[in-house]
């Protein structure tokens, strides 16, 4: 058994539903609702750089947050651009980027990524005459394969785009191999750490990416999205922008009036993560999970799909119910008030290879937090009774 600590700081958790659909997006802090309705409630809600007090505090909360996010991430805050969520700021990026592609380049993207580390790149490339490839996956083990991935880097690859953590399957490819491989071969690397973020500690500085994307509303914070870029590449871009808009650093790439009652909810998250630790939050999940797991794989009705271990993994899991389609199944849990998701979950390559795109693809269950035991229990007794 493992007692939550955490799960008294989460509004939302009542125990009235068994909430496996944080990969989709998790319940709010308390410390993150607060900071929202304090940013809009107290009379500090103003637009940046004004001359009087409100505007001045929001200047300061938008150089607070970005330092918080410097700290998450272990990268300088200077490269932290806010956005509204992930996809948006990856299309924005790669449009400001794609000046700086053209024929003959490749970008390397992978079958584990979700679409919005996949099709930004795609049409980006589509733009510039560039050509896209794909890292296979081993479709037994869920688990991305370097030796294509070696394969495939070289003098022509200019971007590499991966994942840390695949929303579908949960499995976490080598990084440090990967950029260490790419780096190698004179290509830069994005990394799609919104499935990362909220189950293991990352450090730009130590892993050496050159760019990063999260979403705080995957962690406890409210839907917004982060770009983090190596500030000498963040300076090289040409962001499609307005004339009078600051064009130095991240607002660079902040289109228009950011939604600063989202950043103050975004650093409260952040704050949260770094007080707690990911090193704990890591392991108590990892116990959390391990049950599930093993029941899922004990149950003849059940197809588990990916890894069948623990090892380089998010806790998280999809499979498939004998005789019953995905959405059918989601539908019973959520008759029983168990929360899960059902479907591709934008993890269309993946679910592609794997077969399943055709046949609604697969039941996801993902741990947050705040999942305890009895969420565990509830679910695979659900789950159970469906065989
Ligand atoms: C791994 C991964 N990448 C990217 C995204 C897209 O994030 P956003 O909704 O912030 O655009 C998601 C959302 O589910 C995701 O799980």
């Amino acid at each position: 058994m493992t007692t939550n600590p955490w799960r008294s700081r989460f509004p939302g958790i009542t125990g009235e539903w068994a909430r496996f659909d944080g990969p989709a997006g998790t319940q709010a802090l308390d410390r993150a609702v607060d900071a929202i309705d304090g940013y809009l409630r107290d009379g500090v809600n103003a637009n940046a750089h004004g001359t009087f007090a409100a505007s001045q505090i929001t200047d300061r909360l938008v150089t607070d947050a970005r330092a918080t996010i410097g700290r998450l991430l272990g990268a300088p805050a200077e490269g932290v651009v806010f956005g509204p969520n992930m996809t948006s700021l990856m299309f924005a990026f790669t449009r400001a980027l794609a000046p700086t592609l053209g024929p003959g380049d490749e970008i390397v993207c992978t079958q584990l990524d979700h679409d919005a580390n996949v099709w930004p790149w795609v049409m980006a490339a589509r733009d510039r005459e560039a050509k896209v490839q794909r890292c296979r996956v081993d479709l037994t083990t869920g688990r991305l394969d370097t030796a294509h991935l070696a394969e495939l880097l070289g003098p022509s690859t200019r971007w590499l785009a991966i994942t840390g953590a695949s929303n579908a399957v949960g499995t976490m490819p080598d990084l440090a191999e990967a950029v260490k491989l790419a780096h190698e071969a004179g290509a830069k690397v994005l990394v799609d750490a919104v499935h990362l973020v909220p189950h293991r500690r990352v450090d730009i500085a130590a892993l050496g990416c050159d760019a990063l994307v999260c979403s705080p509303y995957k962690w406890y914070g409210p839907h917004a999205g982060i770009l983090w870029l190596d500030p000498d590449l963040l300076a090289s871009l040409e962001p499609y922008k307005v004339r009078p808009a600051p064009d130095e650093g991240p607002t660079r790439l902040e289109t228009g009036t950011p939604s600063y009652e989202a950043i103050a909810g975004v650093q409260a998250a952040a704050e949260f993560l770094l007080d707690v630790g990911m090193d704990v939050i890591a392991a108590h999940e990892r116990a959390t999970f391990s049950p599930l797991l093993d029941g899922l794989l004990g149950m003849d009705h059940v197809t588990v799909h990916g890894p069948s271990d623990l090892v380089d993994r998010a806790p998280t899991v999809a499979f498939n119910i004998r005789g019953m389609h995905p959405l059918a199944a989601a539908e019973a849990l959520a008759a029983v008030r168990v929360a899960v998701w059902s479907g591709n979950y934008y993890a269309l390559e993946l679910m592609t290879a794997l077969g399943l795109e055709e046949t609604g693809g697969a039941v996801r269950a993902g741990l947050a937090c705040y999942t305890d035991d009895d969420d565990v229990a509830r679910l695979l007794e659900a789950v159970a009774s469906l065989g």
